[in-house]
């Protein structure tokens, strides 16, 4: 699948662009699905927020259960301090997560027929082991930004093994909050890792305080379609969406299952799974 030159530009980069990876009519698929989960998910009482505040992320048990299940979370600015609504329902969602590509059949036949565990292979996975999908949305004028991070923080194997495949389900545009990522930034040193605790609590362990490299993020514009390998270890972020449109993303990522893979990362599969 992938060109000697894809793969030396991989190793260089620490990522790659593919344009028309996923055809029209496969986006449409996949961002309905997102619409009628969303249309059957009655919101609980308590509602979990996505967010980069690391306090309170790790004290929120919706979001660690939702490791080996399909968790809904809001946008921060779509609850009011009262806990109301702000915006409808359907424009609420910042992102669905984190099992679907298990356990929904139509995520499971599109992870299948995209065969990203043969692009894994080719970028050096002997085992390649689906462990998270996320459809995020990134709701026009309230989707949020992701912080600078490294995937690897998050799903770490020994040795590192993650890589990430970003699908662009709608334009990724400089207004809608693209991703950035630092070129070449995959041989920095892993930072954190983000593991849980005997408690029950998690938190982010320090592996490297150093601070993050000064050069600047490349703007990471693609059409819908548009498939981006992130190796596990390349720096990326996403700035808030400041336009009147979505900006749609499929995500998955792999691990090697020849690899190590911690009984106190925070994402649990089941046994079953
Ligand atoms: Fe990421």
């Amino acid at each position: 699948m992938l060109s000697s030159q894809q793969l030396q530009e991989y190793d260089q980069q620490g990522y790659l662009v593919i344009n028309d990876f996923i055809s029209p009519a496969q986006r449409q698929v996949l961002m309905q699905r997102a619409a009628d989960l969303i249309e059957s998910f009655e919101p609980p009482q308590k509602r979990s927020i996505f967010t980069t505040d690391e306090q309170e992320r790790s004290s929120d048990d919706y979001f660690l259960e939702s490791g080996s299940g399909i968790g809904f979370f809001f946008e921060e600015k779509a609850i009011d301090s009262e806990g109301h609504f702000t915006v409808p329902k359907q424009q609420s969602i910042n992102k669905i997560g984190h099992a679907q590509h298990l356990l929904d059949p139509v995520y499971k036949t599109m992870v299948k027929e995209l065969d990203f565990a043969t692009v894994g292979r080719e970028l050096g996975i002997k085992k390649p082991r689906a462990i998270q999908s996320m459809h995020i949305f990134k709701q026009p004028s309230i989707g949020g930004e992701v912080g600078l991070h490294q995937d690897s923080t998050f799903l770490y194997t020994e040795p590192k093994s993650c890589i990430g495949f970003w699908l662009a389900l709608e334009d990724a545009t400089v207004e809608n909050g693209c991703l950035q990522a630092l070129p070449g930034g995959h041989h920095i040193a892993l930072k954190q890792r983000f593991k849980l605790l005997n408690n029950g609590g998690t938190e982010f362990e320090c592996l490297d305080d150093k601070p993050w490299p000064t050069r600047s993020l490349e703007l990471l514009e693609v059409p819908a379609g548009t498939l981006i390998i992130l190796h596990g270890q390349l720096p990326h972020y996403s700035a808030a969406n400041t336009s009147n449109r979505s900006r749609q993303a499929f995500t998955l990522h792999l691990v090697d299952d020849a690899c190590h893979y911690p009984t106190d990362n925070w994402l649990q599969p089941i046994a079953s799974l």
